[in-house]
């Protein structure tokens, strides 16, 4: 559980943005640079990019003022100054709270805690199976053993900061039950985002009509699973909303660059991860971007989590952070 301080400047921050319209969530991609080569993500291996300094990703932080500041990319971990990104982003007993998303490959102990020092509140661990499927997938060599051997030497009170965070998709959703028991067994969170074509426009992926029959069971038993364990962070709301995207294929009125915005590497805004642009100010992408937007093609966790209604964004993030 959080100090009391930081869970009311956190709601004070959340509430302060939906009035004055600012983003709930900020993703800081710090890199396109990755060291796996998932079979669903368009990006991966070495690209040439300009890097901004920490402190500018510290400036666009105080301008934009998120309740959370999500470190992405590309992978977060390949950037050796990650402490001094997360320390630029970071004001004591404040907000934002900062979230590093990484598949793990690099993530030792020692790093998990270097990070914690310089501020991270918690991290979001990508896994898509529950055993080695998820090396072929990501294309990592023992990543899976990896995540298991770094998770089993962490304390308890350091693998509750952990959110494994698992891409629902046409040849995983039998396996949901499973990595939320593993999750369980670990001592971790889970939870659960929604598979989109538009990184590599591969619609195999998704799940089809015929497959949602067996999937609303399934999520049924993860709702049960979440009631007795209180592990599992997605909602009877986002579930449902997964259901509506893969039943329909789209979900409209996106508010990307609104309630959500993307930091590229080198410091400009995009509206989102999956629309790569160049802007300076929020401003700037709400008049050329988002006012025209008609796009609804993903239902990411960046998406689905800013757009919930402000009575299930209250309640779900206190129960976050009050867990
Ligand atoms: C792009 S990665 C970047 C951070 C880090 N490299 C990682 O793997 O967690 C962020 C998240 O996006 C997810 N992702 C990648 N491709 C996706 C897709 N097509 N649909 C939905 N999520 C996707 C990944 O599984 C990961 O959990």
């Amino acid at each position: 559980m959080k100090s009391l301080i930081r869970t009311l400047a956190l709601l004070q921050r959340g509430i302060g943005n939906y009035i004055r319209k600012k983003p709930y969530c900020v993703s800081f991609e710090v890199t396109y640079h990755c060291n796996a080569r998932c079979k669903h993500c368009h990006l991966g291996g070495l690209i040439e990019e300009h890097r901004a300094m920490p402190e500018i990703y510290g400036e666009r932080c105080n301008q934009l003022r998120p309740v959370v500041a999500q470190v992405s990319g590309g992978e977060p971990l390949l950037r050796n100054d990650l402490e001094r990104i997360i320390e630029a982003l970071r004001t004591p007993n404040r907000a934002p709270y900062i979230v590093v998303t990484t598949n793990g490959a690099l993530l030792t102990k020692e790093r998990f805690r270097s990070l914690c020092k310089s501020g991270v509140d918690s991290y979001s661990l990508s896994l898509d199976y529950p055993d080695e499927r998820h090396n072929e997938f990501r294309r990592v060599p023992r990543l899976f053993q990896r995540i298991q051997k770094l998770i089993k030497e962490l304390e308890p009170e350091e693998r509750n900061i952990i959110t494994i965070s698992c891409v629902v998709q046409r040849d995983n959703f039998r396996d949901l039950i499973a990595i939320a028991k593993l999750a369980k067994e670990w001592g971790v969170n889970i939870n659960y985002s929604t598979y989109t074509w538009l990184r590599t426009k591969d619609k195999g992926y998704m799940l089809t009509k015929k497959d949602l029959a067996e999937f609303k069971l399934i999520v049924a038993r993860l709702l049960d699973f979440r009631k007795r364990y209180k592990n599992l962070f997605a909602t009877e709301y986002v579930f449902g909303r997964m259901i509506r995207f893969f039943e329909n294929g789209f979900i409209p009125d996106c508010r990307a660059g609104q309630t959500f915005l993307i930091v590229n590497p080198d410091g400009t805004l995009s509206p989102c991860g999956l629309i790569n642009k160049k802007y300076d100010t929020q401003e700037e992408i709400i008049q050329d971007f988002s006012r025209m937007n008609v796009c609804g093609d993903c239902n990411t966790s960046i998406r689905a989590n800013s757009e919930k209604p402000a009575r299930y964004l209250m309640r779900d993030n206190l129960w976050t952070l009050l867990k």
